[in-house]
Formats: structure tokens, sequence, C-alpha cells
């Protein structure tokens, strides 16, 4: 798995910087990078609240390379090592995650993976009061 996920980070790094499918001979399979819905710009989430991490399904193709969903978490322009979820079928579009305790901050985005990674718009995480 951890090879795997390496190879999808480093999969949709080759993405972002060269704006092309990142490797020969994956090209024939369905990359489904579905939008992330939610969380939005404007959401603000805390410590201990679950919340329901929601993506666009509109244009799943028939057959997805891989259907098995990972959800991290990321702060600014980088990964952190949270897993919010991992595991869930990519087609079911909604996922339900516990807010993990992390310092308040308002650059948090989720990290959507199937086939390759998709990040949500940076929102808020507000933790306990002790920072
Ligand atoms: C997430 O969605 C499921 C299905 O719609 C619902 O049963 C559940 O209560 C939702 N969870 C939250 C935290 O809203
Ligand atoms: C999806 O996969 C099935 C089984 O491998 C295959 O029969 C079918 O033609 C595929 N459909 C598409 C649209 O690629």
């Amino acid at each position: 798995m951890k090879v795997v996920l390496a190879f999808a980070l480093f999969a949709s790094w080759v993405q972002l910087v060269l704006g092309a499918p990142a490797v020969a001979g994956l090209e024939k399979r369905d990359v489904f990078v579905p939008p992330v819905l939610y969380p939005h710009a404007g959401t603000v989430w805390s410590k201990g609240q679950r919340h329901n991490v929601t993506w666009d399904l509109s244009n799943a193709p028939v057959n997805i390379t891989n259907s098995i969903g990972t959800i991290l978490l990321r702060k600014g322009d980088l990964a952190t090592p949270v897993v919010l979820a991992h595991g869930f079928n990519i087609r079911l579009g909604r996922i339900e995650v516990t807010v993990p305790w992390v310092v308040p901050d308002s650059d948090y985005s989720i990290v959507l993976f199937g086939d390759s990674g998709n990040f949500s718009p940076q929102f808020t995480i507000n933790g306990p009061a002790i920072f």
C-alpha cells in the first residue's frame, strides 16, 4: 500500500507539474479523478466532529482502474501523514471522516485518491482552545 500511495503521489505530482498523464502504458485504463465537492472553501471543521467528504461521480467511467479510495489531509502545499479514510469504494461518492486533532489553521485541504489525487479547496480546522 505504501508503494502504491507513493506512486499515486508521484503520479499526481507529475500530472500537476507536467500537465500530462504521468505514465505511458496507463493511458488505456479509465483514470477517474473525481472533483471533491465537500469540504469546500469556507468549510469550518472542529476536532472530533464527523463529516461526509463528498465527490462528484457524474463523470465516472464504467471501469475504474483503482476503485479503492484513500483520503489524506494536506496542509498548505504539503501532504501530511494523516489518513482520514481508506479502503472505501470510490463509487460511493462520500465517506464519513472524523476531524483529527491538529493545530487549528485555515489552510487544510483533503486529497482524494483513487487512480490519482484530487485536492479540495483549502478550508479551516478549529481545534481545542489549548493552542
Ligand atoms: C453521512 O451520510 C450518510 C448517508 O447519507 C448519513 O447516514 C450520515 O448520517 C452522514 N454523516 C454525517 C456526519 O452527516
Ligand atoms: C469494462 O470491463 C468489462 C470486464 O472487463 C468489459 O467487458 C467491458 O467491455 C468494459 N467496459 C468498458 C466501457 O471499458
